[in-house]
Formats: C-alpha cells, sequence, structure tokens
C-alpha cells in the first residue's frame, strides 16, 4: 500500500497560525490523567520503619478491602522522598528507604455510555515489578520501573458503578546503583478508544527525504480491531505545522486518505502513507519547529479514532572523523548524562522542574542529554524537542551480568525485548532524539553476539538513528564489541583514544565519549593545599564530607573537564561528550559512596571504604547525594557551570573569578585564584594591583594564578579576546552577614495543581553581596493561597528533610520549592526569616 502520494492529491496551503491546539478539538478517543484521589500504603520489612507494619496483608486488591486508613494523595508520587535519611540504609541510593511493598488503590467509575468503547490505563512507569488488579481481577503489570506500558482493562470493567483498580509495587526485588525512587512516579492516563482504533504508541513518523521544496513524511499507522467481524478500514493523515506555543496551522500543509484495508476479527493492519510537505520547515536546536500529523480511523465515512503524533524535519549525519551533522551543519555535542530524580522532589516526574534544569543547562550552552542509564519521563523528550536538545536515548546499565544482584539481570532474558521495543516506539517521534543507547558499562562487553543482538531489536523498530552503548572496557573499542555499533561510545579512558583512532578497522566508526569528566565539587567548598588528581589527594579533614570546587578532583576512573577537552580537540572525529553529570542527584555520593553497607569483608570495596571511614575517624558516611553535578543537587551553579559555559559558548564574552574572598584565616597565606573566560587572555587585580596578565596555551581551557597571596579586599579580572577587551568578574571580601535575599525564578504562577516556582535565597552583608560560608538555619513560611513542597541547600551530606520547612543554608544558599492549589487565585507571599538576620518577603502571582 505504500506509495508516494503525487503533488496533485495534496492539498497546499499557507500556514497561517491559527490558536487552536490540536488535544481541544473533538475527538472519538480521549486520554484523561489518571492522577487524583488514590489510597496508599506501604510496607517495610526495614526495622527503622516502625510507623508502618512490616508484614503486608493478603487480598489488598480485593473490592470488598476497606482502604479508608490508607493515606489519600495525588500521583506522580514517589513515596521515599519523604525519608526519613537513615544510616542504616545504603550512601548510594540516598539513606532513603526506597525498598520495601507499596499499594495503591483508586475507586471510579465508567458511564455506561462507554460500554462498547475499549477502556485502557497507560503507565508512564511504575517503580518497580507492578501488578495491576481491576475489580479483584489480575489485569497484568510490568517489572522494569522505567518502561511506559498499557494494560487492557476492558474485560474487568464494571460500567455504570464504582470500579477498585489495585496496584502493588515491589522494589524489595530491585536493586541500583543510585536512587530509582519508588512508586507510581510518573503520569498514569485513562484512554477510551472505539473497538477500532490506533494502537499503543502506533503511529511512526520518519522523513525519508528533504529537500529544500518538498520534505517527505512517511506514516507507519498500526490499527487494531476489537470487532468479531472483519472490517474495511481506511485512515487519513493530515500533517499540520506548530507554532512555538504547539498550536496548529488553521488547515493542513498535507492530506491523504488511504486505500481501504479489510481487518480481520480481532486482528490489526499496518497502514503506510507517504505525504509530501512543501518547504518543510527544519527543526534544530535554535529553532526546534515542529509539525504534528493526525492520523484519522475510518469506518465509512465515520471518523472512529483520531490520533495525534508531533515530529520533525531533520538530518543526522555521523561520520567517523569529521563528526556529527545536524541538517548538514557540523554540531560539536556539548551533553550531560543526567539521573532522573529531581533533587528535593525525589523521583516523582514534575514538568516544571526538569523545564528548569533545561533552561539551567541552556544557558551554560549545553544541547545535549544522556538519559542515563533508563528511559527518562515522556514530559523530559516533550520539552527536548520545544526547547531544542539532542537526546541519546538509553535502555539498561545492566544486561546479563550483573552488577548488583536484582538489577536489570533479573529481567534480561525475559524481558529485555519487551522493554527494548517499548522504548523505540514510544520514543521514535521525537525530533530531539538522534542516538539509541542500548547499555552503560554493561559487564558483557566481551559479548559481541549479545550487543549485535539488542541492536538489532531496535532496528526492527527504527533503521533512521544509530546505536551506541557506553562502554569502559580498555578493549571494547578494539576487540570487535565495537563493530556491533553504529556510533562507538567511551566512557572516560582518554588513555584508549590512540588505540581506537589508530586501528584501521574502526576507520568509518563514529565515535563519542558517552560519559566524560566525572570531577567532583561542593559548591562554595575550596581547600588548600590546591591539588589536581584522584580525590585520595583532595579529601579534606576529619568528618568533612564535602570537595573541593577548584574542579581539579574526581574518582580514579575520572579527569578533569579540561583533560576530556584536550582529548577532543586533538581528536576532531570525537563528535562531543556526555559529561557525567549534569546535576548533582540522589545517591551515589562518590568518594563518600562507600560505607560499608552492602560489602562484603574482604573485598576491595570494603577496603577502600573501611580506609575512608578510618581516614575521616567516624564508622557512617553521612553523605547522601552526589558530588559529581556541575549544577548542585537544589540546581544552584557550582563553579564548574562557568568553566563548561567558556567552553560551549566561546562566542559569549564571559569571565568567572574563583574561590570566594573571605578567608580571614588565609592572610598572607598562598590562595590560588583561577578563572574560567571564554576569552583567550586575562589580567587579574588584586585590591587595584596587577597579578600579571596571562595567555591560554594551547590545549588550556582556565587560567590560573596558582601564586596569589591573600589579603582581604577586592579581587578583579580582565579579559581578553584577540587582544580586545571581552569580560570582567570581581569578587569581593564581604561585610558580616546581615540580610535574607529572596529571588523566584518566574513571578507568576499557573494554577493548574503541578506548576511550581524555585525561589533562592541568599545570605546577604549590606551591601547585596552573597555572604560565603554562611550556614544560618533559615525559616520558610507562607501567606496566601500557596504551599512549601520542599526546600534543599545543596549540600549532599545533610539529613534535614526535603519536606522541611526549616532548613541550614549551604554556603550562604538554600532553596524552596512552592505551588499553589489548582483553580486558586490571588497571590501570595513566601517569607524567609533567620535570627539576627532581616527577614525577605517575595510575593507570587498567580496566573488568572
Ligand atoms: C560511571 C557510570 C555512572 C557513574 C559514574 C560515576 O562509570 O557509568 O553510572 O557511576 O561512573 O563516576
Amino acid at each position: 500500500m505504500k506509495r508516494l502520494v503525487t503533488i496533485s492529491l495534496i492539498m497546499l496551503v499557507i500556514i497561517a497560525s491559527f490558536p487552536v491546539i490540536l488535544n481541544s478539538q473533538v475527538s472519538p478517543r480521549s486520554r484523561e490523567p489518571f492522577n487524583e484521589n488514590w489510597k496508599f500504603i506501604k510496607y517495610f520489612n526495614a526495622s527503622n520503619e516502625a510507623t508502618t507494619p512490616d508484614r503486608e496483608p493478603e487480598g489488598l486488591q480485593a473490592p470488598s478491602f476497606n482502604d479508608n486508613s490508607w493515606r489519600t494523595l495525588d500521583l506522580p508520587h514517589d513515596w521515599a522522598i519523604e525519608g526519613p535519611f537513615s544510616d542504616t540504609l545504603e550512601n548510594n541510593t540516598g539513606l532513603l528507604p526506597w525498598k520495601g511493598i507499596g499499594w495503591y488503590r483508586k475507586h471510579f467509575t465508567i458511564s455506561s455510555t462507554d460500554k462498547d468503547k475499549r477502556i485502557y490505563i497507560d503507565f508512564d512507569g511504575a517503580m518497580a515489578y507492578s501488578d495491576v488488579w481491576l475489580n479483584g481481577k489480575f489485569v497484568g503489570g510490568w517489572p522494569y520501573g522505567y518502561t511506559s506500558f498499557r494494560l487492557d482493562l476492558t474485560p474487568y470493567v464494571l460500567y455504570g458503578q464504582e470500579n477498585i483498580i489495585a496496584v502493588r509495587l515491589n522494589t524489595k526485588k530491585w536493586d541500583s546503583r543510585w536512587y530509582p525512587g519508588a512508586g507510581i512516579y510518573r503520569n498514569v492516563w485513562l484512554v477510551k478508544t472505539a473497538p477500532v482504533h490506533i494502537s499503543y504508541n502506533g503511529v511512526f513518523c520518519t522523513t525519508p527525504e528533504i529537500k529544500k521544496e518538498n520534505g517527505i513524511i512517511s506514516i507507519s499507522a498500526a490499527v487494531e480491531s476489537h470487532l468479531n467481524a472483519p472490517i474495511p478500514v481506511k485512515i487519513k493523515a493530515e500533517v499540520y505545522k506548530l507554532n512555538e506555543k504547539a498550536e496548529a496551522s488553521s488547515s493542513p500543509v498535507a492530506e491523504f486518505m488511504s486505500p481501504l484495508a479489510l481487518i480481520p476479527a480481532l486482528d490489526d493492519h499496518i497502514f503506510r502513507l507517504d505525504l509530501r510537505v512543501k518547504d518543510p520547515v527544519l527543526w534544530d536546536l535554535e529553532n526546534p519547529e515542529m509539525y504534528c500529523a493526525v492520523v484519522l480511523v475510518m469506518l465509512g465515512s465515520e471518523v472512529v479514532d483520531r490520533y495525534e503524533t508531533k515530529f520533525g524535519f531533520r538530518t543526522l549525519l555521523f561520520t567517523a572523523r569529521d563528526g556529527f551533522f545536524l541538517n548538514g551543519k557540523r554540531v560539536e555535542v556539548r551533553g550531560v548524562c543526567n539521573h532522573h530524580d529531581l533533587g528535593a522532589l525525589g523521583a516523582a516526574i514534575n514538568t516544571r522542574a526538569l523545564e528548569r534544569q533545561l533552561e539551567i543547562l541552556k544557558e551554560m550552552g549545553c544541547n545535549a542529554i544522556r538519559t542515563s542509564h533508563n528511559p527518562p519521563a515522556p514530559e523530559l523528550l516533550d520539552l527536548c524537542d520545544r526547547m531544542g536538545f539532542l537526546v541519546e536515548d538509553e535502555a539498561f546499565d545492566v544486561w546479563k551480568t550483573p552488577k548488583k544482584p536484582g538489577d536489570y539481570n533479573k529481567l534480561f532474558y525475559s524481558w529485555h525485548v519487551e522493554d527494548l521495543k517499548a522504548m523505540v516506539r514510544r520514543d521514535r517521534n521525537h525530533p530531539s532524539v538522534f542516538i539509541w543507547s542500548i547499555g552503560n558499562e554493561v559487564n558483557d562487553q566481551n559479548n559481541p553476539a549479545l550487543s549485535e543482538s539488542l541492536r538489532a531489536i531496535i532496528k526492527s523498530e527504527d533503521v533512521t538513528r544509530p546505536v551506541t552503548s557506553g562502554c569502559n572496557w580498555d578493549e571494547s573499542g578494539t576487540n570487535g564489541f565495537q563493530k556491533t555499533l553504529d556510533v562507538f561510545g567511551i566512557n572516560y579512558r582518554l588513555y584508549r583514544y590512540d588505540a581506537f583512532f589508530a586501528l584501521k578497522d574502526n576507520a568509518d566508526l563514529p565515535f563519542h565519549s558517552s560519559e566524560s569528566a566525572s570531577t567532583i565539587s561542593s559548591r562554595g567548598e575550596y581547600f588548600f593545599p590546591v591539588v589536581q588528581g584522584d580525590l585520595n589527594n583532595n579529601l579534606p579533614g576529619k568528618g568533612i564530607f564535602q570537595i573541593s570546587s577548584y574542579d581539579l578532583a574526581y574518582p580514579g576512573w575520572a579527569t578533569t573537564p579540561d583533560q576530556q577537552w584536550e582529548m577532543q580537540d586533538r581528536y576532531p572525529g570525537v563528535f562531543g561528550e556526555f559529561v557525567w553529570t549534569g546535576f548533582d542527584y540522589i545517591g551515589e555520593p562518590t568518594p563518600y559512596g562507600g560505607d560499608l553497607t552492602g560489602l562484603r569483608p574482604g573485598t576491595r570495596a570494603y577496603d577502600r571504604a573501611k580506609e575512608l571511614l578510618d581516614r575521616q575517624n567516624v564508622t557512617e558516611v553521612p553523605s547522601r547525594s552526589s558530588y559529581f553535578g556541575i549544577l548542585d543537587l537544589a540546581g544552584f551553579k557550582k563553579d564548574r557551570f562557568w568553566l563548561y559555559q567558556s567552553k560551549w559558548k566561546p562566542e559569549m564574552p564571559m569571565a568567572h573569578i574563583l574561590p570566594h574572598w573571605n578567608w580571614p584565616e588565609r592572610k598572607g597565606l598562598v590562595t590560588p585564584v583561577h578563572v574560567y573566560t571564554s576569552g583567550d587572555e586575562a589580567e587579574l587585580f588584586l585590591n587595584g594591583k596587577s597579578l600579571g596578565k596571562k595567555k591560554k596555551g594551547q590545549y588550556e581551557y582556565r587560567l590560573r594564578w596558582d601564586d596569589v597571596v591573600y589579603q582581604p579586599g577586592e579581587l578583579k579580572v580582565i579579559a581578553y579576546n584577540n587582544g580586545q577587551k571581552w569580560a570582567e568578574d570581581m569578587v569581593k571580601t564581604t561585610g558580616k552577614a546581615y540580610q535574607l535575599g529572596m529571588l523566584a525564578d518566574r513571578s507568576v504562577i499557573t494554577p493548574d495543581g503541578k506548576d511550581l516556582v524555585f525561589v533562592t535565597l541568599k545570605i546577604e552583608d549590606k551591601n547585596n553581596l552573597l555572604v560565603p560560608r554562611t550556614n544560618n538555619q533559615i525559616n520558610f513560611s507562607i501567606s496566601g493561597p500557596g504551599r512549601i513542597v520542599a526546600t534543599d541547600n545543596g549540600d549532599a551530606a545533610s539529613h534535614e528533610s526535603f519536606q522541611a520547612k526549616s532548613k541550614k543554608a549551604f554556603n550562604g544558599m538554600c532553596l524552596v520549592i512552592v505551588a499553589t492549589e489548582k483553580g486558586a487565585t490571588g497571590s501570595f507571599k513566601v517569607m524567609a526569616e533567620s535570627k539576627g538576620l532581616k527577614a525577605a518577603t517575595i510575593t507570587i502571582n498567580i496566573l488568572k
């Protein structure tokens, strides 16, 4: 049935932007959020949870079960983020009680007018090992907590009366190297369709031909019939141009009707149509232009389903020696890896929180995200489409061979085909997705056949994007494993670049650093003397669980950003990097991840952890979140933000000085000063006196004045580029802490029950300068129709609850995340007080 439509078959129209959001058009299909009013209970074996029963009773799925005493809540929900932090739990998963068994129940009705419809429930993700019952009957489930899945409720629905859905999750069976969160932590949808309809994620749009005057969009649409007799079906496809608000053009820019196909009883059929779009506008990073394909399923003249798929026109070209090209233009991939948690909000997905992260990354010059090490929430991909980010969409951290006993190895044989297919089918229409990654540092890098089979599964679903894997075995770039990938991904291992590029066999294999740097630091902490290298050299004194922010410390396998860039500049074939990580995340607080929990005496890991503990003279390590982030857990910039910005936004004049200049105890002592600038030269002044001009040499990315002798006052840098004045920065010794200052990321909030405002609090002197090294206790409160959702300070070793309304500042800063209830009006005030300091207030207006 595949055929190319001729130009005469297409209605070409002038694209007039029209304020019509496609979703609001009347559709025979409905897809509603199914998030409100769930009942919840959790059961733990962990002895620290004395307040909950630790034995799970039988029969919680039964409709007759009385769940009145269970907590009522809305999804998305992460049951572990409320803590408490506990030293008896693992640092590497955040000291939080995420292991356990959780039950969710929801009472709802389905009208008898829906009797002839199919009723589905779509989970964007549930952590983990879900089992679902409707009205006491088992429906199904999905073990891998990161996969989106659909269950068909139709056979079990009671029409016109109460239905009870029950979901059991079991994270006791799951093991993770980072904080996975727990619960129904992503959105859930109730979908109603006619018996003949587009299948789950059933439409795939590709753009096999893109020319200036014409673009071809190929639509493959899977239609399933739940009728007991064969039925003739046709589909109509319409393509609309979307504006930046995702509003559709008033008329389609292309449309086409398929011939009839006879779908046998209880069967399906894949329709394939090619449409030509005149003057296609390309999706790229600066102007992420999108289209929408609408597929109408028709029985005779009746439209029985209407299904929308957003897509974009863009070309991808990966070369072995010249890098990566988007729409024919070379793009250096300036990416970051991120885990899925949203700091103080936990793993529960929130679109605004993700959008804020992407805004901050964009400001830094970042243009790509690797969804380490699992399929992301679908909202991330929508945002990346809209904001112009490339995405390396990753499936797994583990294949066959475990990293931890209960990790994906337990699911691999039964589920990897389903999980891979589910990822590709859900994500394949996003223009932002440019690479599929089948794994991260899997312990099967000696098994090319296995890798090849995973690649083949991806290819069976999508041939338009390359497949990669993040490799960390010395030999995997040369032992044949690399040949099973379309694009080679190396994690760290700068010393293996020479061998890879020297191998003739690799001459056609594109190459990128799928994971780089892993530099570690704590915002606002600086330790002396300043040394570079493995963290062992950089560990501060007894009981301080922070890392110096000179951006020179890293674990044994890692590097500074500077070392990574040298290799990329030496080998222009390297098409970019994904830094570990953009944001700090909960869990994996390397080098303080290795307390003895879960480690076996006699192993190397145990000995190393023991040595660390002895050196700190403690028995427990308090750290519960990472030090890898360029941004801390609260989303505040560490110095590294400006180092990346200087390299990733070379056209933007900027300069940044570190450290702060409040060192009363260092008078007369050498206190190195580093400058990050997009210029090539800079002069440093201390109290007006020049400390000399320095120029970046080849493969030098920061300027260092390592012998500055501290005296209080004013440190100023003037940066130059090509001999011209380019940018300035200044740090001053501040006065005493005097007042609180607050700044909101937005002064207006949407009353949809989900929107958030992120308010940054700073402890300031009389002249509004941030006073570093202050840690005053801050009390937050609200007046009016607002609510404090969470607080954070970016301190990886803090055990204060993320829900507490009072929090210690960490190096002068604190974050309060606020929301308003659905339908609220007017405005509310966020107030901050701290003993001995002038209080601050900020007003947030609620959008009408
Ligand atoms: C990598 C790994 C990441 C993270 C990182 C920390 O080897 O892929 O998941 O553990 O190390 O440096």
